[in-house]
C-alpha cells in the first residue's frame, strides 16, 4: 500500500462580533488595561451572543474553512471537534455541525484536552487519515469559555474569549520526503496530577452543574514554559529537523510572555512567531487555529513553509505537530 500524508487543503475563523475591551473590564473587576497587557499581551477579547453555542462558532469556521480550501462540505467524512464548552452534555458538538453542515456521510466526534485540543485534534485526525480509513477530515477547535468563566475572579476573567477555528485536511500519496507538503509529526502527552491547577469545579457526575474555570496561574505559567518544550524538541528528533529549519512557530495563544519565554527556549527566532493572543485572549482550543487563519490569510504562511504548531492545557495535557504547509 502506498504511504498517505494528511496534507492542510486550508484554514478558517470565527469570532463572535461582540468584542470586550481590557478598559470595559475594568469598570467590572479591579483591573487595567496597564495590568492586562504588561502581564498577558491581551487588548480586548471576543463574546458569544445569547443564544449564539460553540457549534455555531465552528460552524462558521468551518464553512470558512471549506472556502479556504476550495471543498465541499459532501467531500468530508471525518470531523474532529475539539471543545471543552459543548452546547450539550450529549450529543456531540461534532455531529451538530456535522447536521449544520448538511453532512449526513463518514463520522463526527468530539475530542478533549482542553487548550491543546485542537492539537489532539490534528494528530487523531492525521492517524485516521494516514491509515486509508478516512479521505478528508474537518479539524475544528471551538469554544465559549465565556459560559464558565466567573466574571467577578479578576485572576482568570482577563484571560479568556470566544471564538473557532479549523483546517482542513486530505490524505495524500507520499514518498516520505520532508520536503513533501503535510503533517510530518505528532507528539502528544498528558500528565493528570496537575488537575487542581487548571480545572472546572462542575460536571454532570460530580456536581450535575456546569461550573466554573479555576486556576492557580502561577503553577500553570511555570509549567507551560518549563515543561512544554519537550514535546517540540521530540518533532525536531524525529525528522533531524531544526529550530532554524522552521519558517513558523504557531503555539497555544494563552499569554505573550508564556509564547515569547517558549520561543526563546527552544532557540526560535522572534520574527518566526505567530501571536494573535492580543486580538482574542485565551480561546483554548480555538487558539492555534484563529492564529493560523491569521497568519495564512495575510500571506505569512505559505505553502512550502514549515510550521511548527504547540499547546498546552488543562489536565495537564500538551502536544506539538510539525507540518510541511
Ligand atoms: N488585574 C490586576 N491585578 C491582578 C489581576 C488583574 N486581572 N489578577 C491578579 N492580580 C493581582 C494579584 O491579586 C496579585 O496581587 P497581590 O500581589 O496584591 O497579591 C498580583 O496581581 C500578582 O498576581 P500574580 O498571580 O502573582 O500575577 P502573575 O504575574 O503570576 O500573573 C497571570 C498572573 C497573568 C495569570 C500569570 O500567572 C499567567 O499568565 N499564568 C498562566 C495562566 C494562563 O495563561 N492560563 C491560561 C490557561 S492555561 C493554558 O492555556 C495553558
Amino acid at each position: 500500500m502506498p504511504q498517505l500524508r494528511s496534507v492542510v487543503l486550508g484554514v478558517g475563523a470565527y469570532l463572535p462580533a461582540k468584542t470586550l475591551t481590557n478598559d470595559e473590564l475594568a469598570k467590572r473587576v479591579d483591573t487595567s488595561d496597564e495590568w492586562i497587557v504588561q502581564r498577558t499581551g491581551i487588548k480586548e477579547r471576543h463574546i458569544a451572543a445569547e443564544g449564539e453555542t460553540t457549534s455555531m462558532l465552528g460552524e462558521k469556521a468551518a464553512r470558512d474553512a471549506l472556502a479556504n480550501a476550495g471543498v465541499s462540505a459532501n467531500d468530508i467524512d471525518l470531523i474532529v471537534v475539539a471543545t471543552s464548552t459543548p452546547d450539550w452534555t450529549f450529543p456531540s458538538t461534532a455531529t451538530q455541525i456535522q447536521a449544520a453542515l448538511g453532512i449526513t456521510q463518514g463520522v463526527a466526534f468530539d475530542l478533549q484536552a482542553v487548550c491543546s485540543g485542537f492539537v489532539f485534534a490534528v494528530a487523531t485526525a492525521e492517524k485516521f487519515l494516514r491509515s486509508g480509513s478516512h479521505k478528508r477530515a474537518l479539524v475544528i477547535g471551538a469554544e465559549t469559555f465565556s459560559r464558565i468563566i466567573d466574571w467577578n475572579d479578576r485572576t482568570t476573567c482577563v484571560l479568556f474569549g470566544d471564538g473557532a477555528g479549523a483546517m482542513i485536511l486530505e490524505a495524500r500519496p507520499s514518498a516520505g520526503r520532508l520536503d513533501e507538503r503535510g503533517v510530518l509529526t505528532t507528539h502528544l502527552r498528558s500528565d493528570g496530577r496537575h488537575r487542581a491547577k487548571l480545572h472546572v469545579d462542575g460536571g454532570p457526575s460530580a456536581t450535575q452543574t456546569v461550573g466554573h474555570l479555576r486556576m492557580e496561574g502561577k503553577e500553570v505559567f511555570r509549567f507551560a514554559v518549563g515543561q512544554v518544550t519537550d514535546v517540540v524538541k521530540d518533532a525536531f528528533a524525529a525528522t533531524g529537523l531544526t529550530p532554524e529549519d522552521l519558517d513558523w512557530f504557531v503555539p497555544h495563544q494563552a499569554n505573550r510572555r508564556i509564547i515569547d519565554m517558549s520561543a526563546q527556549k527552544l532557540g526560535i527566532a522572534p520574527e518566526k512567531i505567530i501571536a494573535t493572543v492580543h486580538l482574542h485572549g485565551n480561546t483554548s482550543a480555538a487558539s492555534v487555529p484563529l492564529a493560523l487563519a491569521v497568519a495564512s490569510a495575510d500571506g505569512r504562511i505559505k505553502q512550502g513553509d514549515l510550521v511548527m504548531l504547540e499547546a498546552v492545557g488543562g489536565g495537564f495535557t500538551w502536544g506539538s505537530a510539525l507540518i510541511r504547509w
